[in-house]
């Protein structure tokens, strides 16, 4: 018998075998979706593949070095246009894009080079467009407070949402201390914590973007274990010499 509840995980009616076991799986196949979310938009933003701090900081503190229009037209956009075209563009970028420069060399060029990928690709913001390149062209601070108000709440009602039953699954457990299930119930919770206080430190601190790391990590971890564990457990009977 465990000390939280009468039945073990693998004692529990098939029903609510079947109930925890459904839960767990899609949670888990989503913990990894999300993980893959987060490689393909936070890992590119320093325009490599694979989560860096770099990208943290691009993330959540931006660029401040320059603009994206910059970075791009260093980056990923290279290729699209001749060096001095390019020079130009950055130049009037780095001179805070003014805008009496728009009508007579900055429009002409996007229409050059531009705007046959930008006004037609769906999913990228049209260049050609004044308001837009305003945008691209001003320097990068990283994420809006708007923005980051928004991401942390539903950030946080949501995944507690799913620590809350992950970790009352797992309370089920056999061959834990109450110690050690404590801390692994809690852990989730106090890195979601964390990592979203370590958005909002980057945002003001670069040097905070590794926070920002072992936060995620942290969670992770310790919902995965419990996972593992549980479903383990639920269907594989588990013995203790207590009995
Ligand atoms: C061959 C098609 C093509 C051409 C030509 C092209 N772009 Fe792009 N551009 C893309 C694609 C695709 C993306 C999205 C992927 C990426 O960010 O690399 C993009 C992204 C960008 C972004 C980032 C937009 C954002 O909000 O993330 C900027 C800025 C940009 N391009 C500027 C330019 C400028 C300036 C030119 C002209 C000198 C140009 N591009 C020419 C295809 C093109």
């Amino acid at each position: 018998m465990n000390e939280i509840h009468k039945t073990h995980l693998h004692e529990l009616s098939l029903p609510i075998k079947s109930l925890f076991t459904g839960y767990l799986l899609a949670i888990g196949v989503g913990l990894l979706m999300a993980g893959v979310q987060i490689l393909l938009t936070h890992g590119m933003a320093d325009g490599k593949f694979g989560l860096s701090v770099d990208d943290i900081v691009y993330s959540y503190y931006g660029d401040r070095t320059g603009s994206k229009l910059e970075a791009k037209l260093n980056g990923s956009m290279k290729d699209n246009a001749p060096p001095e075209a390019r020079l130009t563009l950055i130049k009037w970028a780095r001179a805070g894009s003014p805008e009496n420069e728009w009508e007579t060399t900055i429009k002409p060029l996007t229409e050059q080079y531009c705007v046959g990928c930008h006004a037609n690709m769906p999913g990228i913001v049209n260049v050609g467009e004044k308001g837009i390149i305003l945008k691209v062209a001003a320097t990068d601070t990283g994420a809006s407070i708007t923005n980051l108000t928004r991401v942390s709440h539903i950030h946080l009602f949501g995944i507690a949402f799913i620590f809350f039953f992950v970790g009352w699954i797992f309370s089920y457990a056999g061959g834990f201390s109450q110690l050690v299930k404590a801390g692994l119930i809690f852990f989730p919770f106090a890195f979601l914590i964390l990592d979203v206080a370590a958005w909002w430190l980057t945002r003001l601190n670069p040097g905070f973007a590794w926070l920002v790391i072992i936060g995620g990590i942290g969670y992770s971890l310790a919902s995965t274990v419990m996972i593992f564990t549980s479903l383990y457990q639920l269907w594989i009977p588990y013995r203790t010499n207590k009995g």
